[in-house]
């Protein structure tokens, strides 16, 4: 199916004046959480509660790319998820095959281009086949970035490149004096793609639990207590929202970052989510 024109009116309208006002974030990283409670609570098993997290995906995905988002960052398996039941690990490691093999198509032929951050040597060997293969299927697309952190943790991430720096001073390549901010994130899983601009967590938790620890040294964060089987692209377009009416100051002061470029209409935008909505 073709995204663009699989879009609602009020879909159209949304995205028009996100793009008219130009300063949608490039970059939207979420915190999936919430798969669990969401079950418990209809007295249903977690593993149900993560098949609904991949319907929300798929609709994430899908509204991130028609709205022209850049880059997606989705936390799907952290290095810590390791060591939940075994068999509540291995529903995610086969629900996660299954998407993959389910949506590669679509995504490809919405060019989406796909990616993966994290440990995948811990990763069960015919998933990782399966990553290789859809990067390397994928990596010449020019729309949405999907980034799927699996088997991820910041430090995890943090310590591997001061390894990798290390190995380079070792060989005479860099000496101690050139490091600086821009060479250490070139040794991170992230280096090709924007810090981001936008964190969301759903189920109200507010923590980063090992998420992107150095990239969001100045992500404006939202949480939001919906739990991820819940949450809704209207719920994104909230989200973003929220976030065009925050001052990034990145330490200077408010009269500093005044810009001239267009007021966001914030009301007229919530009054036509908010039609959405009914
Ligand atoms: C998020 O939902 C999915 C993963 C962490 C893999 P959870 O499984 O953490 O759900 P809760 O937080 O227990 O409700
Ligand atoms: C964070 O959720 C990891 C993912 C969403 C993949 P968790 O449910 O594992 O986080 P904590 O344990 O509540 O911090
Ligand atoms: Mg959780």
């Amino acid at each position: 199916m073709d995204w663009r024109i699989d879009l609602q009116e009020s879909d159209k309208e949304i995205k028009e004046h996100f793009a008219s006002i130009g300063k949608l974030p490039k970059h939207i990283a979420i915190i999936m959480d919430g798969n669990g409670r969401w079950a418990t609570e209809r007295n249903q098993n977690r593993a149900s509660g993560h098949r609904q997290g991949i319907e929300t995906v798929r609709k994430i995905v899908k509204a991130s790319s028609q709205i022209g988002i850049e880059y997606l960052t989705l936390y799907a398996f952290s290095i810590e998820n390791w060591k939940r039941p075994a068999m509540e690990v291995n529903i995610l490691m086969s629900l996660l095959e299954h998407y993959l093999k389910a949506e590669l198509d679509e995504l490809h032929a919405n060019n989406v281009r796909f990616m993966t951050i994290g440990k995948s040597s811990s990763l069960p060997k015919a998933i990782q086949r399966l990553l290789i293969d859809s990067t390397e299927k994928t990596k010449t697309n020019t729309g949405l970035t999907l980034n799927l952190a699996l088997s991820y943790s910041g430090r995890w991430d943090i310590v591997r490149a001061v390894q990798m720096l290390a190995l380079d001073v070792r060989r005479g390549t860099c000496s101690p004096e050139d490091i600086d901010e821009n060479l250490f994130s070139e040794y991170l899983s992230t280096k090709s793609i924007p810090d981001p601009d936008l964190l969301i967590r759903t189920s109200g938790e507010m923590r980063l639990s090992n998420f992107l620890l150095w990239e969001m040294a100045y992500s404006e964060i939202y949480i939001t207590d919906k739990y991820w089987p819940e949450f809704t692209k209207v719920d994104l377009y909230e989200a973003i929202l929220n976030y065009l009416t925050r001052e990034r100051r990145f330490g200077k002061t408010s009269a500093q970052v005044q810009d001239n470029t267009q007021q966001v209409n914030i009301s007229y935008l919530q009054r036509v989510i908010n039609a959405i909505k009914l």
